[in-house]
């Protein structure tokens, strides 16, 4: 099916290896030019090698110059930014409710305001030309109970910025959706670290959690944000989409 996305241009924030990886490369296979930032500068050249990226910015998404920079040279080079993907996250353990402040401010700056303020960046200029698609990348756990206290917070938060954006943006043409994903496997992420640790007890939880009998792979979660990107998903705004293979208990 064609998404009708062909010459968009895409900036994937977090997109060296996983899933933002995998959507870059769904993004490239419809015909868009992506721009990709990570913090690594070599992982992140390599991962544009691979995903035929017209654009590769190293730096923090976290730090306001970094996240400025970004924005600038994508505009620079691509000339407009018609999709905008947020997919910097991570939980740091869980020390449950002792969390200290500095586990919070790492937590809800990655998360939450990683992602608020790459949309304060962009969204002016979807405004402006009236289009225009973001889709932050939450996860199960920003919708239902689990996981680290911090991230099941922030990945919440997420969700309802994501609602608050796509009221105020919709009259402007601008769309902006959540995904959900559930747990996603690739090697080198926190799933391939956790079961080389103990491939016993990872081995228990897929046949607890996973009802598919699996875990998700990030092309499966990209096949969605790309959607959610298109033309196709046109009447789709303030939605957050789980990708879970029936993994999370939410009703909604
Ligand atoms: N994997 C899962 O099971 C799962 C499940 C639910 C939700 N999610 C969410 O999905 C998103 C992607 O996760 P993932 O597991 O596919 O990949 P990941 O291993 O979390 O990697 C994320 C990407 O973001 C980059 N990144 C991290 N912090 C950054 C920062 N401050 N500024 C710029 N780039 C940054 C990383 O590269 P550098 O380290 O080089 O910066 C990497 O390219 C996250 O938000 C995660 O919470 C994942």
């Amino acid at each position: 099916m064609d998404l009708g996305l062909a010459d968009q241009s895409v900036l994937l924030v977090g997109a060296s290896r996983g899933i933002g990886l995998a959507g870059a490369k769904a993004f490239a296979a419809e015909g868009c030019r992506t721009a990709l930032m990570a913090r690594d500068a070599e992982g992140l050249r390599s991962a544009a090698r691979e995903a035929g990226a017209a654009l590769a910015v190293a730096g923090d998404a976290t730090r306001e110059e970094d996240a400025a920079r970004a924005v600038r040279e994508t505009l620079e080079r691509l000339g407009r930014i018609d999709v905008l993907v947020n997919l910097v996250g991570g939980s740091r353990g869980d020390p449950g409710i002792a969390a200290p402040d500095s586990d919070w401010d790492a937590v809800l700056a990655s998360n939450l305001r990683a992602a608020v303020r790459m949309t304060r960046l962009v969204e002016p200029g979807m405004r402006e030309r009236g289009s225009g698609a973001i889709i932050n990348v939450s996860s199960i756990f920003g919708r239902e109970w689990g996981g680290a206290v911090s991230y099941n917070a922030a990945k919440a938060a997420l969700i309802a910025y994501t609602k608050s954006c796509a009221r105020d943006l919709a009259p402007a043409g601008v769309r902006v959706n959540s995904v959900a994903p559930g747990s996603v496997l690739f090697p080198g992420g926190s799933w391939d670290r956790r079961r080389r640790a103990d491939p016993e007890g990872i081995d228990g939880f897929v046949k607890r959690e996973l009802p598919l009998g699996r875990f998700g792979r990030p092309e499966e979660v990209a096949a969605a944000i790309v959607f959610l990107a298109s033309p196709r998903a046109s009447l789709i705004t303030g939605a957050c989409l789980s990708v879970d293979g029936g993994q999370s208990r939410s009703l909604f």
